[in-house]
């Protein structure tokens, strides 16, 4: 086969990824990500937008100090504050990158920037002289490329490769692009900007008309050298251009791209269910690469056809997307080392004391239900590990109940370690009346606002997972419980986005929206 051109992968789930609402980040959970991403073996991480807030800037140095063997990158708007900042956060990086940006379209330059075009091209050119003065690789992206004029766009990206962007990235902002156009724009590119050579061209698609990831593969056809996207196409809106999907589009059809990317993709699902996980923003059964469903085949003409062979319905092999293919159930009587083999097979690297805590909370369930799966060590970690510091962990509940009476309820904490209690007869239903019990003991007053129940796995003593967010503040706040007992998996997540206000947010600027 002929040589592949390397594709770059750029993830920005912890900066546009996180713009998602309701999946703002701590700084633990940042660094757990990141810590995925450079195993997944993306080549830019961008770690945040350094001004936007304290807690930004913390998140984006913590990631600069520790991660280490990728570009870690920082976004920052046109001016000398916001480019100082980010190499502030950025300057203990192994190999940094100041990502500085500017609204080019007719729409953005008349009712956002009132500037004219020359002046958002000297504004332009200023900016990225003063990242280069502190920085080598600087990226520069003329916002809502997709509906800037073609010659307008030329002479932007001309004039910032000649003040030393290392990267031009093309962002479609607005999700308004078409594959063609795409094509059409990066091509125009190509053939009319002089310097273009000294440069890697990127591109960075918006979903909202769902074209994020074809508009994204668009571009690479015409010689993108750089892909712009996020885990589980998370972002702002509709979401960017899912990195498993363009990652794997790029792998599976290489006959047509001739591109390969660095991307570990075994390392696909461990990492969409991590970012699941922390964000609380749940995959979409039918989700292409990492769904659930990604890989079963309900009908039995496919079942027949893949039994005979594989390939009869099957594009992707599921392991090599970190699906492993198991009917190993797990129970009561399954050894550390059977735990330990199945939870390395999923994903999750665990430290002996990990392992342990593991073990006991897997002894722990395997008392309660007969058959362990997958999901449920996987809910088991992922509870476990993915956990915010807890000020409130839930002890137990007693409960009387009756259709169409008012329940009684008993709710036990450890409120930093001390044990509280709390009784009411209030709600209208068991969850109401735990729900209410939590807000009397906890002092802290929520509006629910979204509350789900699914089965982690299958059977009838299969665990409950319950999500909830919780609004406090103008804030969503998210929360998981997972356990045999839908009440007690309840209570579990209230707690979880109760400790997640009590931690406390931190105010921030929104690039958008600046
Ligand atoms: O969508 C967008 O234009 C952005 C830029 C900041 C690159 O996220
Ligand atoms: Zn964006």
């Amino acid at each position: 086969m002929s040589q592949l051109r390397p594709v770059r992968i750029f993830d920005t789930t912890l900066r546009d990824g996180e713009q998602s609402p309701g999946a703002s980040m701590n700084l633990t959970e940042k660094l757990e990500i990141a810590q995925a991403l450079v195993q997944l073996g993306v080549d830019i991480i961008e770690a945040g937008f350094p001004i936007a807030s304290p807690g930004d800037f913390e998140s984006v140095a913590a990631i600069a100090r520790e991660v280490r063997g990728t570009t870690v990158c920082g976004l920052a708007r046109c001016n000398d504050g916001d480019i100082d900042r980010a190499w502030e956060a950025l300057r203990a990086a192994d190999q940094p990158r100041i990502h500085v940006f500017l609204a080019t379209s007719a729409i953005h330059r008349e009712f956002k920037l009132r500037m004219t075009e020359d002046e958002v091209v000297a504004r332009a050119v200023a900016g990225v002289r003063r990242a280069r003065g502190l920085c080598a690789d600087v990226e520069f992206s003329p916002e809502d490329a997709a509906r800037t004029e073609i010659d307008f766009l030329c002479r932007v990206v001309e004039a910032v490769i000649d003040a030393g962007a290392t990267t031009v990235n093309i962002p479609d902002t607005v999700g308004y692009a078409t594959p063609t156009q795409m094509h059409g724009v990066i091509a125009a590119l190509r053939a009319r900007v002089p310097n273009i050579d000294r440069a890697v061209i990127s591109v960075h698609c918006h979903d909202d008309l769902g074209l994020a990831v074809a508009n994204s593969l668009a571009a690479v056809e015409a010689g993108a050298g750089q892909v712009e996207c996020t885990i589980n196409g998370i972002g702002e809106r509709a979401g960017n251009c899912s990195l498993e999907e363009v990652v794997m589009a790029l792998r599976t059809r290489c006959d047509t791209y001739g591109c390969a990317t660095g991307i570990n993709t075994r390392r696909l699902v461990p990492t969409s269910r991590l970012v699941a996980t922390i964000t609380g923003i749940r995959v979409p059964r039918n989700k292409a690469i990492v769904g659930r469903n990604a890989f079963a085949h309900e009908a039995g003409i496919h079942q027949d056809g893949m039994l005979k062979e594989r390939r009869t319905y099957e594009i992707m092999r599921p392991e090599d997307v970190g699906l492993e293919k198991t009917d190993l159930v797990l129970g009561k009587h399954s050894g550390r080392a059977a735990l330990a083999d199945r939870a390395r097979s999923l994903g999750y690297q665990l430290s002996p004391e990990q392992l342990q805590t593991l073990f006991d909370r897997f002894k722990a369930l395997a008392d309660r239900k007969k058959e362990i799966y997958d999901g449920d060590i996987a809910a088991l970690c992922e509870t476990q590990f993915a956990a915010l510091p807890e000020q409130f962990s839930f002890a137990g509940y007693t409960l009387s109940c009756a259709s169409g009476a008012i329940p009684t309820v008993e709710l036990r904490v450890l409120h930093d370690g001390v044990a509280e209690a709390v009784t009411i007869t209030a709600g209208d239903g068991p969850v109401d009346g735990i729900f209410l019990a939590i807000e009397k003991l906890t002092g802290i007053v929520t509006t629910c606002r979204d509350f789900r129940v699914q089965a982690v796995t299958v059977g009838k003593d299969a665990q409950a997972e319950v999500t909830v967010e919780l609004e406090h503040g103008g804030e969503l706040h998210r929360g998981r419980g997972v356990s045999t007992d839908s009440l007690e998996a309840s209570a579990k997540a209230f707690l979880a986005a109760v400790n997640r206000i009590a931690l406390g947010p931190s105010p921030r600027i929104h690039p958008q929206r600046v």
